[in-house]
């Protein structure tokens, strides 16, 4: 669980124009005016909150982990609600808060796997946000989530079964995202370049649309 700063989120201005280098190196973000939030969906193990956390930084704008959100509204860990309150009260949670964050500035949203396949959030998503969606195999997945056994879900049997049949299960809801970035096996700034890229054809393509919620193409990157 990677720790959002709260204290970020005041930081975020509704227009935003990236007109120089951060500081952070390189030039990809020269002229990116981002003017909504930006949604990382994909599956546990994509890299949703390092890519997204990086991302943030070169664009400028605040980081939120909406897992860890959830777990300060909660005041305990997703591990916990999932047993004592179950998944079903963890959803309406997840959904409560992600829309929440949606309402407000713009920032780089990192979502549990599960919030993309909730109707109402893809919904607000779409009227508030930009979806990327981190698209891994499943050997990375098994390789990156086998690190940590924080998560309920995978706790259940075997986790190389579990995420196959989520894959099965969710990619194609996944593939509603409007950037499509293929998560790389190398370092987490070959990823970002690649969100990078993907983000600039989309915001090329979109412009006034993406600011008015009308979309209509997609963008991917990578494989
Ligand atoms: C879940 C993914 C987790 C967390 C919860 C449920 C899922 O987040 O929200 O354990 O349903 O895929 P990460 O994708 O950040 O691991």
């Amino acid at each position: 669980m990677e720790q959002a700063d709260s204290a970020e989120m005041t930081t975020g201005t509704m227009d935003r124009m990236i007109a120089e280098d951060n500081g952070n190196g390189g030039n990809e973000t020269a002229a990116l005016e981002i003017d909504r939030s930006l949604v990382l969906v994909g599956l546990m193990g994509a890299g949703k909150s390092c890519i997204g956390r990086k991302l943030a930084q070169k664009l400028g704008l605040p980081f939120v982990d909406a897992d860890n959100e959830i777990e300060k509204a909660a005041g305990c860990s997703i591990a916990d609600i999932f047993e004592t309150r179950g998944e079903e009260e963890f959803r309406e949670g997840e959904r409560r808060v992600i829309a929440r964050l949606l309402d407000g500035p713009p920032i780089v949203l990192a979502t549990g796997g599960g919030a993309f396949m909730d109707p109402h959030t893809r919904e607000k998503v779409k009227e508030c946000g930009i979806s990327i969606w981190l698209r891994a195999d499943l050997d990375l997945l098994v390789r990156r989530t086998a690190k940590r056994n924080h998560r309920p879900l995978l706790n259940k049997g075997n986790p190389r079964q579990i995420l196959r049949n989520l894959i099965q299960k969710r990619y194609p809801t996944y593939n509603e995202a409007e950037i499509v970035v293929d998560s790389q096996n190398g370092p987490p700034e070959e990823t970002v370049k690649l969100a990078l890229e993907g983000l600039k054809s989309y915001l090329e393509r979109h412009g006034d649309s993406a600011r008015t919620g009308h979309k209509d193409a997609r963008f991917e990157v990578g494989s």
